[in-house]
């Protein structure tokens, strides 16, 4: 792909989601790390340089600065989302995150399995006689985001509403350009969830409560968990479907190694392209010189594709062995702590619907991409199989 000038912001249009994975390609031809002029940050997308970057203490997760001097409309949304453990560093951050490992644990995980395994049943019933379903809406959407209600414990007739708050917070994430009536509407947003967890939170059974953690920190990661938990997952169960109705060769591999499997479907096309850090003082990456202050933007997307991690990169190829691991969950301090349960949703879903429904194939070859830059997914994906 020529684009010039050749920048990172490319990738939110729709020729280059379309090939996402040779529109880095082309990137990397700028090096592994280099100064975007566009998106003003670094840029990096190299395996070893994104991996060490995540483990290198010089590189901050703090991005809001203080409350007062963020702009009008977004000042709650940044008040309560620099609490979470996400925008944390060092000791405050292992802190929190402490708190919450305590509670989340795989445990909490494992009980969830009959809940998801019986909702993902349901749905195939209930959509099995039609013979075709959008499994981003009808599946990827709702179960995920259910399944972190689960966790939470979030009573089901309030979920709706969590749901259309946690969209409009979910529009502000990793967007520079947004309107002010999004900017509105995602302050307005976490202004809600706020509120009503600050209630949740007095209950016995809810997941994280003040103790350990305040008041306001419990909140805060309470509403972290319901947005980590669900676009990325619901992103997730549509790319590894999309990847295995587009191979379907390496199916049967699905049932013979599925944590294997899981494993690369996560690296081939993953849900989350990017995270931001921002360097505390002045350093070297890849022998460039990142000045104390500035952006960097680490491309899991395209580290998870770089020829030198992973030979033959573009090839999906379900029994993958090597040393290289994928980062499509980070790596270091902030690694997802929700990736087992990202795992099982993916196991449990995408078994059942090659399972139960005979011949599942693709009904609308041409797909629509989000466009995002740090999120990748589908916005809608049409199968069709056989009725008997
Ligand atoms: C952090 C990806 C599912 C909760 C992260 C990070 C990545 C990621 C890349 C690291 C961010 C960074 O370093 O700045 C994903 C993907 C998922 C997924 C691809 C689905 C396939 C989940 C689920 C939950 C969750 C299901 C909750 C149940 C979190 C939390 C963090 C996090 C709380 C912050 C951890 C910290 O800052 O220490 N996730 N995630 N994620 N994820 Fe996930």
């Amino acid at each position: 792909m020529t684009d010039r000038p050749r920048t990172l912001l490319t990738a939110v249009r729709p020729e280059a989601q379309r090939d996402l994975y040779g529109f880095y390609d082309g990137l990397r031809g700028a090096g592994p790390c280099y100064w975007d002029r566009v998106v003003s940050s670094w840029v990096v997308t190299g395996h070893e340089l994104v991996a060490a970057a995540l483990t290198d203490s010089r590189m901050s997760s703090v991005r809001f600065p203080e409350p007062d001097a963020v702009e009008d409309g977004l000042r709650r949304f940044a008040t309560v989302i620099s609490r979470s453990m996400l925008y944390r560093d060092a000791l405050e951050h292992a802190r929190l995150r402490r708190a919450v490992s305590r509670t989340f644990t795989a445990r909490s995980v494992e009980a969830l399995r009959e809940p998801i395994s019986a909702a993902v049943h349901e749905i195939i019933d209930r959509v099995r006689p039609a013979g075709r379903m959008d499994v981003v809406a009808d599946l990827a959407v709702p179960l995920p985001f259910n399944a972190i209600c689960a966790l939470i414990h979030a009573p089901e007739p309030d979920r709706e509403q969590l749901l259309a708050w946690s969209n409009d917070v979910a529009a502000a994430f990793g967007n520079a350009r947004l309107t002010a009536g999004e900017k509105a509407a995602a302050d307005r947003g976490v202004a809600g969830m706020a509120a009503y967890f600050d209630r949740l939170i007095d209950r016995p059974e809810a997941l994280l409560r003040p103790g350990d953690l305040s008041r306001d920190e419990a909140v805060a990661n309470t509403i972290l968990l319901l947005l980590a938990g669900h676009e990325t997952t619901t992103h997730f169960l549509g790319n590894a479907l999309l990847a295995l109705l587009r191979h379907p060769g390496q199916i049967p591999r699905l049932a013979t190694d599925p944590a294997t499997a899981i494993e690369e479907l996560l690296r081939y096309d993953s849900p989350l392209q990017l995270v931001l850090r921002r360097a505390t003082e002045d350093l070297d990456l890849g022998g460039e010189r990142i000045g104390a202050g500035q952006p960097v933007l680490l491309i899991l997307g395209a580290a998870n594709r770089d020829p030198a991690a992973f030979p033959d990169p573009h090839t999906l190829d379900l029994g993958r062995t090597g040393k290289a691991r994928h980062l499509a969950f980070g790596h270091g301090a902030h690694f997802c702590p929700g990736a087992s349960l990202a795992r099982l949703e993916g196991d449990i879903v995408l078994r059942a619907l090659l399972d139960r429904l005979p011949g599942l194939r693709l009904a609308e070859p041409e797909l629509s991409w989000r466009p995002s830059l740090n999120f990748r997914g589908l916005d809608r994906l049409i199968v069709e199989w056989d009725v008997r």
